[in-house]
């Protein structure tokens, strides 16, 4: 059976003239991975810093571990973990002796050597946190998050600005976080890092949940079709399509692109460019992903171009 342990009702926060978070409802399901996916100033960090009881909604109801935020704050607080956005510790301790000052700070006894291990620091663990690279910081982070033993944690945008190996990493620890049974609560604009780990997905713009599901709920609700492109093919490849009454899309240097209404379409069409003696260089099949449900959704695109990718 499942169990909701966070639930959000008809949330609202107002600043000024702005919504920041303008009517949202969801709940996330015990031990599952909820990825909040939206772009930057959508009301990510808002939300989950008043379900962490840190801000204070303007109207709405929040429940945590079947406690109401309003009342049972010191209560929420024990049992869960936080990873801030742009979490930044002591410059001059080690990752060791930072793990253990905020274990100190919750006043718990906890096994510093396990959270070292747990979030793969045991070579770093005499380092100075300044010398660490933004990776390796992310996880003392986590780690950080964990001293309580939380049954909820909640990372914000655990991985932003990370190269690809070092967001990787600490996919790794996530993955690991739930295999440990803790309930994550993620928030992230990287719809890559959503696919890869969550069970469920929010997808929030300008303070409103615009659509949720599984990835595969998500992409099958609103696309219907599965795009191929073809490239470096030889003539007659969107010819033979359109008189197979598939959509062409683009037909140019960089390739063709047609779109099939589901799998038996995509076979028929193989089987018919073998018959026709048509070859080419390469071939991708896919549904379309999350940026391009974004993208349809908004008219916006998801992730700004940026270095880090
Ligand atoms: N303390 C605040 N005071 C005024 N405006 C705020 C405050 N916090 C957030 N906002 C505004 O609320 C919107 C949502 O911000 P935020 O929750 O930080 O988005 P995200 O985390 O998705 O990037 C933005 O327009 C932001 O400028
Ligand atoms: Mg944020």
């Amino acid at each position: 059976m499942t169990e909701d342990v966070i639930t959000v009702k008809d949330l609202v926060k107002v600043y000024g003239n702005v919504r920041a978070v303008d009517g949202i409802t969801f709940a996330v399901e015990k031990g599952e991975v909820f990825a909040f996916l939206g772009p930057n100033g959508a009301g990510k960090t808002t939300t989950v810093e008043m379900i962490e009881t840190i801000r204070t909604p303007t109207s709405g109801d929040i429940s945590i571990l079947g406690k109401d935020v309003k009342k049972d704050r010191m209560d929420i607080l024990q049992r869960i973990g936080v990873l801030p956005q742009e979490f930044s510790s002591f410059d001059r301790l080690t990752v060791e002796e930072t793990i253990q000052y905020y274990s100190r700070l919750f006043c718990v006894d906890c096994d510093v050597g396990r959270l070292i291990k747990l979030v793969n620091l045991e070579e770093h663990r005499k380092k100075l946190y300044v010398t660490l690279s933004g990776g390796l910081k992310q996880r003392v982070g986590i780690a950080v998050s964990l001293v309580n033993n939380p049954e909820i944690v909640f990372l914000d945008e655990p991985t932003t600005g990370l190269d690809p190996r070092a967001r990787h990493e600490v996919w790794d620890v996530i993955k690991g976080l739930k295999r440990e049974g803790k309930t994550i609560f993620l928030t992230t604009h990287y719809m890559e890092e959503a696919e890869v780990l969550a069970d469920y997905i929010a997808i929030i713009s300008k303070g409103k949940i615009i659509a949720y599901g599984t990835t595969t709920e998500l992409i099958d609700s609103h696309f219907k079709t599965i795009k191929v492109t073809i490239k470096g093919g030889s003539a007659g490849i969107g010819q033979l399509a359109k008189k197979m009454g598939m959509a062409v899309h683009s037909e140019d240097k960089g390739g063709i692109t047609i779109e099939a209404t589901g799998n038996e379409q995509v076979v028929e069409f193989l089987n018919a460019l073998k018959a026709n003696g048509i070859s080419y260089l390469s071939m991708d099949i896919r549904k379309p992903n999350l940026e391009e449900l974004f993208l349809v959704l908004t008219g916006e695109a998801l992730v700004e171009e940026e270095a880090a990718k």
